[in-house]
């Protein structure tokens, strides 16, 4: 990737709310089955609770394993890797398999090259539109432990169940989220060329999708919006779907709700800095 492509994204993703960026598809592949393998045996030992951990100060929903769901219609098993995840594990003193292992290390190596592409993609977007993006969303990765503002990856796993559906729509409360091609299931958006509309906006392998979370309100200024979006899942069939929300710390205001935090910038952010 050239710096020459870097600045097309960041044009894309300025102008539209969306963009696609090259990824090495066998990282992607490796760290897709290991969480699959992960999350699998899971469910055969039923341990999800071994594998939950809260920060203090953190969604509780933000850290490792579990079982989760948005509604009847949106049932999943959801985990959360960032880098200080395993060795909070190996505090608990329980030995890892070569399954937890596999998965802790392709799981890094892809927070390694994502936390990667996305830096690249601000410093493009810096330059060009003069924001300050790329020195706040440096402090929320690695190990970075930020009430509400560490940079996460988050592995889906949607059992093949009758009534599901997918996601509703909404926005995320990241900066920036990723998404992976995965299996089963789309990713549809409300694009500003469609009014009215939602649009299927899944990567295709080899790509990630990147769009906009409603921390780019106060970057931006309110200039750029974040991205509506939904998911939908096939009922009766399996959906594997790996997705990354990259964060940067709001000094004086914790995002805990995307849509609560996007009413509080219009009603008491705007204002201070129109
Ligand atoms: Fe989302």
């Amino acid at each position: 990737m050239t710096t020459q492509n870097y600045t097309s994204i960041a044009q894309d993703l300025h102008q539209k709310g969306h963009a696609y960026a090259p990824i090495n598809n066998e990282i992607v592949t490796h760290a897709h089955e290991s969480q699959k393998a992960f999350i699998t045996l899971r469910q055969e030992k039923n341990d999800f609770k071994k594998w939950r951990l809260t920060r203090k100060g953190e969604n509780e929903i933000d850290r490792g394993i579990q079982k989760f769901s948005g509604g009847r219609k949106d049932i999943k098993f959801v985990s959360h890797f960032d880098p200080c995840l395993k060795e909070d594990l190996k505090k608990q003193g329980d030995p890892l398999t070569k399954v937890d292992d596999d998965y802790f290390a392709s799981a890094q190596i892809l927070y390694d090259m994502l936390t990667t592409q996305v830096a690249s993609v601000l410093i493009a977007y810096d330059k060009l539109y003069k924001t300050n993006m790329l020195s706040a969303y440096l402090h929320t990765i690695d190990y970075a432990s930020l009430p509400y503002a560490t940079t996460v990856l988050r592995g889906l796993g949607y059992p093949p169940v009758v009534n599901q559906s997918g996601a509703k729509g909404h926005i995320d409360r990241s900066l920036i989220t990723t998404c992976l091609p995965g299996e089963g299931g789309s990713l549809l958006g409300a694009l500003p060329e469609h009014p009215g509309e939602m649009v299927e906006i899944s990567p295709k392998p080899g790509y990630m999708l990147l769009f906009w979370g409603v921390k780019v309100l106060w970057v931006t200024k309110g200039q750029v919006k974040p991205l509506w979006h939904s998911s939908e899942t096939t009922p009766g069939e399996p959906r594997w779907t790996m997705a990354m929300f990259h964060h940067i710390f709001i000094d004086g205001y914790e995002v805990r709700d995307a849509k609560e935090a996007k009413r509080h910038y219009w009603d008491n952010v705007h204002e201070v800095f129109p």
